[in-house]
């Protein structure tokens, strides 16, 4: 086995991933820089590293699951879900559930969370609910925190921050226990084949594919599939793309914004 071989196979039995289904270009560059950043010029000794200093488990594994996020990233998807997505299903169906696949910090699904209590404000006979998952424990556990800094909000609005969100001496913004339990937060490998949870209005994954190979973007547009409700809609990061090969799951519903519905032959 050769020294890059090795060290993905530390990486998985450490970090519980499953490398081989990450793109080889992709785990190389996230490994150039954190080799760069210790000035380690091998995968062997980066791998011995790796094994004697724990702190660097933190560095590597942010690394592999970039984290970046922000609350409403890319406003126009978000006013597109508000008014042709959320408002028809809550007056027709009274009832909305959403999957935030890859939900980072949690700024997109509580995102999603303070449009649908602000919409269900007016209408009140509704049930909602959200659900957000990732791989990275640590991350899940400052999205449950639910504390953040002025930078992540800045597509907030005054009202919504005022309404929503309470100030800390600190000067770090705490969303508040209204919203904070309308959103499920689990681990979930987008993975594993298997969605968080079936009949879904929408779900929302954006930003999380640019980390996985042809085929495992092929696996995860069918198991949103099942995942979703019939005439459920997809929403995708703004820089990513449905392939042809799943063009028979999925019509394009707000293209423009990547927005997609579930195709259904009943
Ligand atoms: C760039 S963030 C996207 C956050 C948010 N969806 C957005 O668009 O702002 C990508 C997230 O995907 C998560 N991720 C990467 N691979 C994953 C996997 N196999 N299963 C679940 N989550 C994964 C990472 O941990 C990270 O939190």
């Amino acid at each position: 086995m050769d020294e890059f071989q090795s060290l993905l196979q530390t990486i998985q039995r450490l970090f519980n991933i499953q490398c081989s289904n990450y793109k080889e270009d992709y785990i190389k560059r996230r490994l150039a820089s954190r080799m760069n950043s210790r000035r380690i010029p091998t995968y062997k000794e980066y791998q011995e590293y790796l094994l004697k200093n724990k702190e660097e488990h933190e560095a590597l594994k942010n690394a592999l699951t970039i984290n970046v996020t922000k609350f409403f990233r890319d406003p126009p998807v978000f006013e597109v879900v508000k008014t042709e997505i959320f408002s028809p299903i809550l007056r027709k169906k009274k009832k909305l559930r959403l999957w935030s696949a890859g939900c980072s910090s949690g700024e997109e699904p509580y995102s999603y969370a303070i449009m649908l209590y602000d919409l269900t404000a007016i209408q009140k006979d509704v049930d909602w609910m959200v659900i957000a998952t990732d791989i990275d424990d640590t991350i899940l556990r400052k999205a449950k925190e639910g504390v953040y800094e002025k930078t992540s909000l800045e597509l907030v609005s005054e009202s919504q921050l005022r309404r929503h969100f309470k100030q800390r001496d600190d000067g770090k913004y705490e969303i508040k226990p209204h919203i904070r339990e309308k959103v499920k937060f689990q681990h979930h490998d987008l993975m594993s084949g298997v969605p968080a949870s079936r009949f879904f209005d929408v779900v929302s994954c954006r930003n999380v594919t640019i980390y996985f190979n042809d085929r495992q973007k092929t696996d995860l547009v069918h198991m949103f599939y099942q995942g979703l409700s019939p005439g459920g809609y997809y929403v995708m990061g703004m820089s990513e793309f449905l392939s042809r090969e799943v063009e028979d799951l999925f019509a394009p519903f707000r293209p423009l914004q990547k927005i997609f519905v579930r195709k259904d032959t009943k």
